[in-house]
């Protein structure tokens, strides 16, 4: 099988019949694999622009997805490859967001955000108790709502079909109900403070740290343009998600910069 893309969990291979197979790396859970198909199903069935998962398999060891194939680039190589289109792919980003983001799930079967974020926040190692304390009860105090999202967007899980002109969302490991402020918080927390992995090509490293800001601003600002919502709502999410992700493997100058952002964040609390 052809190796077509490499992420932090899994291998994908080209598969016949339009196919791909996500498989995962063999310390991977089964849970995680059969959550990650159930909710790809649910969101498929839904009318969402997610590639239909078809088939759990087990291989040497191994398990794995067979999904739908999507054409196309992610929208993240598309955004060094053509930097040219870059401001019309960063409103692209945030159109498909937003799309994501008008359903619900009514029938309460997604994991709820709020669960997600606090059991991440007790997990890290991170923060003293103390400051997890702080930030749980902050939590509760924010919004509870069931919209679709996605937990981990950003323009590497993001496909786009430019024969279709559209963009189909992969990745869906992280999928759960919520308040769409906090997706976008932690899209803008990622995009805020993700670095490449060293073995990137330098040139994409270069380029990236250039049209950071580009990316983030213009993403942001384009959502709360589509929708309403204000700077002050998604900045209001962005201390629990930013202390969830400390819970991640970050690598260190990561874990720094989202370290940095939780203490703003604490500072400016008054619980
Ligand atoms: N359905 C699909 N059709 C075509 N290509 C795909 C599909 N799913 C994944 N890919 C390719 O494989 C890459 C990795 O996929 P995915 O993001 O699902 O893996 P991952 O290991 O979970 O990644 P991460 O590093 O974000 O954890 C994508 O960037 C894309 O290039
Ligand atoms: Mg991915």
């Amino acid at each position: 099988m052809k190796l077509i893309g490499q992420g932090r969990t899994a291998d994908i291979y080209a598969y016949p019949s339009n196919q791909i197979m996500k498989l995962y790396k063999s310390d991977f859970s089964f849970e995680a694999v059969q959550n990650e198909f159930r909710i790809t199903q649910i969101l498929y069935d839904k009318g969402l622009p997610v590639p239909q998962a078809r088939v759990i398999i087990d291989e040497a060891n191994r398990q794995g997805i067979v999904f739908e194939r999507i054409e196309g680039h992610t929208m993240f190589s598309m955004m060094f490859g053509q930097p040219l289109r870059l401001q019309e792919l960063v409103h692209q980003l945030a159109v498909c967001h937003v799309e994501l983001h008008s359903q619900s799930d009514d029938q309460g079967v997604l994991p709820s955000q709020k669960q997600i974020l606090s059991g991440a926040i007790r997990r890290t190692q991170l923060l003293s108790e103390e400051d997890k304390t702080r930030i749980l009860v902050y939590l509760s105090s924010l919004p509870e709502r069931t919209q679709i999202c996605h937990g981990d967007y950003h323009p590497d899980n993001v496909m786009v079909n430019e024969m279709k002109d559209s963009c189909y969302v992969i990745d869906w490991m992280t999928g759960m109900s919520g308040d769409p402020a906090g997706d976008v918080a932690r899209s803008w927390v990622i995009l805020k403070s993700a670095s490449l992995p060293e073995d990137a090509d330098p040139e994409i490293r270069l380029g990236f740290e250039r049209s950071r800001d580009t990316i983030v601003d213009g993403y942001t600002n384009h959502y709360m343009h589509l929708t309403g919502l204000t700077w002050k709502e998604i900045e209001s999410w962005i201390l629990p998600v930013a202390a969830a992700r400390l819970e991640e493997c970050l690598p260190g100058n990561e874990a720094e910069e989202v370290l940095k952002f939780v203490q703003e964040q604490l500072n400016q609390l008054n619980v």
